[in-house]
């Protein structure tokens, strides 16, 4: 056993206005009132953040952006800084998710400048990970995982991650239904910890929370979570509806 809190996250990519945005989020908070033992984060698109914030801030259920540029003002148009996020309630920024760095030519070099941003406006990164199905079927998927968490976490001290969560997206499991196997998902997450052991020590190593994301859904959640190194879930798809994502956060 570990004293590790489970961590249940909602990515609504660009999905939802504001005002559908806002009527999701009550609709949770109301399902969740009595889940006392899980965090649970969503992330809507930016447009909304303010008024949803509004909406859940009498909850438990916490605020998270889908990412964020580095800087911290300037003529970045289209850009949106960690302290304007922060400003709208947001506790928690996904970075470096694989939409991202397919579609929006995310590098691991910058994925490490956001990580930064976020730690120093004291915000916590969900720094998300996963190898292609290309790179599966190559067997690299270690390799990659190696290089894009040592590149993302070049240059951090252990007391820098303490508040950072840790997301293993493999690619070929988003959005298509294909979930890794629990036991495909936790290889995984060892892996990762041991990794963050030897570049950051026992204790981060311990502490750190590990998601998985792709395709969870509540007939698979349950199967994930009794993985001893799976501490979460970055949900996508099946976290727009919030009856289906209740059913998640409240998986037994
Ligand atoms: P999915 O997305 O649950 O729709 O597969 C997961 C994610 O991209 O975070």
């Amino acid at each position: 056993m570990n004293n590790r809190r489970p961590f249940i996250a909602g990515n609504w990519k660009m999905y939802k206005t504001c005002a559908e945005a806002v009527e999701t989020a009550k609709t949770l908070t109301g399902l969740v009132s009595d889940v006392k033992n899980v965090d649970v984060m969503i992330a809507p698109p930016f447009t909304a953040l303010s008024q949803v914030h509004e909406a859940i801030k009498e909850s438990s259920v916490m605020l998270g952006a889908q990412n964020i540029f580095w800087e911290k003002e300037g003529a970045y148009t289209g850009e949106i800084s960690p302290g304007m996020i922060a400003s709208a309630g947001c506790r928690y920024v996904i970075i470096g998710h694989s939409e991202r760095r397919q579609f929006f030519g995310e590098t691991d070099l910058s994925v490490n400048k956001k990580i930064r941003a976020a730690i120093n406006n004291s915000l916590a990164p969900v720094f998300c990970v996963g190898e292609t199905e290309k790179e599966r079927d190559g067997k690299d998927t270690f390799n990659i995982l190696d290089k894009q968490l040592k590149m993302g976490l070049e240059g951090f001290s252990p007391g820098d991650l303490e508040r950072m969560i840790l997301a293993y997206e493999p690619v070929w499991a988003i959005g298509t239904g294909k979930t890794a196997t629990s036991a495909q998902a936790q290889e995984v997450h060892r892996f990762l910890r041991n990794l963050i052991e030897n570049l950051f020590g026992k204790k981060i190593a311990g502490s750190v929370r590990i998601l998985y994301g792709g395709s969870v859904k509540p007939e698979n959640i349950g199967e994930l979570m009794s993985m001893p190194d799976i501490d979460g879930a970055l949900v996508g798809g099946a976290s727009l509806n919030a009856e289906k994502f209740a059913e998640i956060i409240k998986y037994k």
